[in-house]
């Protein structure tokens, strides 16, 4: 179901009382900031050590909702030093990230091995946020289109109807990650309304106007309110603004 949505994206940062510190300050900030009809779903991102204390630290049953950055594509076994998924909803995840360009590149997940990790996270009953994005060579020589509908078509579209439905989709041009350099308004409306052209062939356009799909790269407290303005863009996935509450609580009321 499409809804507006803001994950925040801790990546590796943090240790356990700064997590935990953080959380009890974005959720009072937050508390108060979120309410009205286009109020978003909230998500939190930590890692892995701080998910269970921090998932303890949100208030239940409402618009804050725990999520992981990563799982491991098997349910169990000897796999040293992963996680998988029926662990991470056994603390309380019910989201995780997907196809990171962080992981795509300096871990090398490929499309084979993300669409084992989707079927795993899906099975386990999590919702798959699953980022797509192209580097700026990519953009600077005018494939962003290809590049993006062959991230969707090898990664994601193999899902059935049913397992579609539980998936969000974060466009993240790489080129935008970190670096302080947002897509504008007009460059993310333009690829978020590019995905949900090829979802509406991949599927059909209510599967279309049904699934959520957020920005990411460099949004912050001054930028979401344009962003979130956009038609095809349902909100954002954040990562250094999420780190800052006052930020992240601004950007949850830009919509
Ligand atoms: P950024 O990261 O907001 O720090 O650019 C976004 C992300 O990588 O999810």
């Amino acid at each position: 179901m499409r809804k507006n949505l803001v994950a925040g994206n801790w990546k590796m940062n943090l240790t356990y009382p700064e997590g935990l510190a953080l959380v009890g300050e974005i959720v009072n900030a937050a508390s108060s900031a979120a309410t009205g009809a286009n109020a978003p779903e909230i998500v939190i991102c930590p890692p892995f050590p701080l998910l269970h204390g921090v998932g303890q630290a949100l208030p239940q049953g409402g618009k804050f909702h725990l999520g992981a950055q990563n799982c491991h594509q098997k349910e169990s076994g000897a796999f040293t030093g992963e996680v998988s998924p029926k662990m991470l909803a056994s603390v309380g995840c019910e989201y995780v990230i997907l196809g990171h360009s962080e992981r795509r590149q300096y871990l090398r997940e490929d499309d084979d091995l993300l669409g084992q990790k989707l079927k795993a996270a899906l099975a386990a009953g999590l919702k798959p946020i699953f980022c797509v994005g192209e580097p700026l060579d990519t953009r600077e020589s005018d494939e962003t289109f290809n590049f993006i509908g062959k991230q969707l078509a090898d990664g994601l579209f193999h899902l059935s109807n049913e397992e579609f439905d539980q998936v969000t989709i974060a466009y993240e041009p790489i080129w935008a990650i970190g670096t302080g350099r947002t897509a504008t308004s007009a460059q993310a409306q333009e690829v978020h309304a590019f995905i949900r052209e090829r979802i509406a062939r991949a599927y059909d356009g209510k599967v279309a106007l049904d699934t959520t799909i957020l920005y990411g790269g460099s949004a912050n407290a001054q930028n979401a309110r344009e962003l979130f303005s956009q038609p095809d863009v349902d909100g954002g996935l954040i990562g250094g603004a999420a780190l800052k509450a006052a930020d992240f609580a601004t950007i949850i009321q830009s919509f």
